[in-house]
């Protein structure tokens, strides 16, 4: 028996309540419906102190036959991936459920043959093709912990990932199709891999046809691999809390860090919300244009949808290729019933103009979906007006990596909407509003820091290798409480809106990235002295990036520098944390102790430098009218 849906919102109350009363019994009856290798003892232990927190605990299970042996009687011959290429006019493909097992099995034998063992972590760096899918279910499947890291991402970044987690097995592709450009992505992960001795084995598929070095011993294509593994693998017995698989992700301070999601509780919530927040019905075609490089691929292309037997659709390409009308030629081509994107791709295909949607009749959408950041009222409309004909409930979706899976979001066509608000939290997960001393603010028309006062079970366990900075970064800033970095409304009806990251991180095209990171990677240009980076309001990528750049020497061809650190930043981290404005300043506003001022720098960039307020307690005030002087954006 699946999980059972919530069908009305009377029903949608009773069950709040009732995960408020007794979230054991709750939580113990969505997990009953799960293939169990043993049951657990006890649903829940946790301190949010520690943090330790255990779910389903001494449960044995692996998530894959939960995903693919459990469906295969019922519905061994349903579809269970549709792969969309990049080109349009290359072939798709449908894989079964029955094909999807056994790919599974072989790869794991893949693994297995190349020294893979339970507990070790494998990296994925590879292009949306249904070889990826096989690979992060063939991980789990042997109980190695898959580290996937997004295709876009430098070598450096790559690198750090690898090195931070000793990988010994890192799976990637001779190059991916990204519209009408081509990535050589093993060239790039060789030079990530001469950093990174603990790589004994390198298995590459091939895609584009690129020519590649293979190193001796090292290098074997994945063909070749393939070719010579067994059907069949019995999956490996894992406990709940065994680590499922890492994702790194953005904070406010130093390196990206890698959150660690478990097996069981994992399972449980991302079939539960997938389930829930979709509405998802058997002949549902449901797709989620994120890439699986991201929280949202992992739990929404991959494990929510094929835990609850579902379709899933998988696009290599991007939305604007060949032209703006891509998305809605796909929905169309396949009868999409379910789609889920994010709001700058919503922003860019509605400034490309209404005549790419016009000729599609996406009569076949039932529910619409958002998630990454704030979705604009604007943005909000046309999406409900020229996609979804005014027919589709728009589910905002909020969550995080550290979530595992949605945590506030309407339920499609249950929940009463209010465009830009998140509206509710799903059953199971308890919202708690903080001020800046960490004391509950009770009732509603209220704003606050947005926390979770109980544990749910896809939450992170841990960062990995640093179980310190994990309890810093969510567990300490206020005593007893998750906090989650962003800032958030309680409307008079109870309803919550998301308005924004109240720490250093910044939500780029959807894209979670660290001001400290981007300032660390402008550093590492020879002619920078120092930097400091804001977001401001950007009409397509919801926050662009705006650096404030101090030079050893004053260029004369500003211009080829900013070229310059360009390039440094793709090489350091990946295009998507290129600055969009690079103002050379020659001093930073700073403190009597040396803080710089982000207020400042944000105002400006804003373009509302006469609203600076108070600038008294700069060690230098006269630096303040050449940055407003220099301003790349005017008010
Ligand atoms: C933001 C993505 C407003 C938020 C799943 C959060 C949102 C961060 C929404 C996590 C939403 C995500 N409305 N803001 N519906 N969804 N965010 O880890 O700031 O890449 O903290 O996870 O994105 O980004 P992440």
């Amino acid at each position: 028996m699946a999980i059972q849906k919530i069908n009305s919102l009377e029903e949608y109350h009773e069950q709040y309540a009732k995960s408020v009363q007794d979230p054991e019994s709750f939580w113990a009856e969505k997990a009953e419906s799960f293939k169990w290798k043993q049951k657990w003892d006890n649903v829940l232990e946790w301190d949010f102190e520690g943090p330790n927190i255990g779910w389903f605990l001494n449960g044995k299970l692996n998530i894959t036959e939960n995903c693919l042996d459990r469906h295969l009687e019922t519905q061994g011959d349903k579809t269970a991936i549709i792969w969309e290429p990049n080109d349009p006019n290359e072939k798709e493909k449908r894989i079964t459920y029955k094909e999807l097992h056994e790919e599974v099995c072989r790869f794991s034998n893949v693994l297995k043959n190349n020294g893979a063992k339970k507990g070790d972590r494998i990296c994925i760096y590879m292009p949306m093709v249904p070889e990826l899918a096989y690979a992060v279910l063939a991980c789990a499947r042997i109980g190695a912990i898959h580290s996937v890291v997004f295709a876009g991402f430098s070598a450096t970044s790559l690198a750090d990932r690898i090195i931070d987690c000793t990988c010994n097995i890192l799976l990637t592709a001779d190059g991916v199709f990204r519209g009408s450009k081509q990535v050589p992505l093993k060239a790039i992960a060789d030079e990530a891999l001469e950093k990174c001795p603990t790589i004994e084995k390198n298995i590459v598929l091939k895609r584009t046809g690129f020519e590649v070095t293979m190193k001796e011993g090292r290098d074997v294509w994945w063909h070749d691999e393939v070719a010579k593994a067994d059907l069949s693998f019995d999956a490996e017995t894992m406990d709940a809390e065994d680590m499922l698989f890492i994702l790194y992700t953005s904070g406010s301070t130093g390196k990206p860090k890698g959150v660690v999601h478990s097996c069981g509780g994992y399972m449980v919530y991302a079939e539960y919300s997938f389930r829930n927040v979709f509405q998802y019905k058997d002949d549902d075609i449901y797709w989620c244009t994120a890439d699986i490089g991201w929280i949202t691929g992992h739990s929404y292309i991959i494990y929510g949808p094929l835990l609850a037997g579902a379709t899933t659709l998988m696009f290599e390409g991007i939305p604007t290729y060949p032209d703006a009308g891509r998305f809605w030629d796909v929905c169309d081509k396949y009868k999409v019933t379910l789609f889920y994107t994010a709001p700058t791709a919503i922003r860019a295909l509605q400034s490309f103009g209404d005549e790419h949607v016009a000729p599609y009749s996406l009569d076949s959408l039932r529910v619409l979906g958002s998630v990454g950041e704030p979705i604009n009222e604007e943005a909000w409309h046309w999406y409900n007006d020229k996609i979804g004909k005014g027919n589709c409930p728009i589910v905002d979706t909020w969550w995080q990596t550290e979530t595992g899976g949605i945590l506030i979001s309407p339920l499609a066509g249950i929940t009463k909407l209010k465009p830009s608000f998140a509206t509710l939290p799903l059953p199971g997960v308890q919202p708690l509003l903080v001020d800046n001393e960490g004391n509950p603010i009770e009732g509603n028309g209220v704003e606050g820091n947005l926390c979770m006062k109980f544990p749910w079970p896809s939450m992170l366990r841990t960062t990995y290798g640093d179980h310190e900075r994990c309890k810093q970064t969510y567990f300490s800033t206020y005593k007893g409480l998750y906090f989650t970095g962003d800032g958030c409304k309680r409307d008079e009806d109870g309803y919550y809106r998301i308005t924004g990251r109240v720490d250093d991180v910044i939500n780029v095209s959807g894209h979670r990235l660290g001001t400290a990171e981007i300032e660390s990677a402008i550093n590492e240009h020879e002619n920078v002295v120092e930097s400091a980076v804001v977001g401001y309001p950007h009409d397509i990528k919801g926050t662009g990036i705006y650096a404030y750049v101090i030079s050893y020497n004053k260029t004369e061809d500003e211009e080829a520098e900013r070229k310059q650190i360009l390039d440094t930043v793709t090489k350091i981290i990946g295009p998507i944390a290129k600055p969009d404005q690079i103002q050379f300043v020659s001093g930073l506003p700073k403190t009597r102790s040396g803080k710089i001022m982000r207020r400042i720098l944000r105002k400006v960039a804003e373009g509302e430098a006469d609203k600076l307020g108070d600038t008294s307690t700069l060690l230098d005030p006269s630096v303040v009218d050449e940055i407003k002087n220099g301003a790349l954006v005017n008010a």
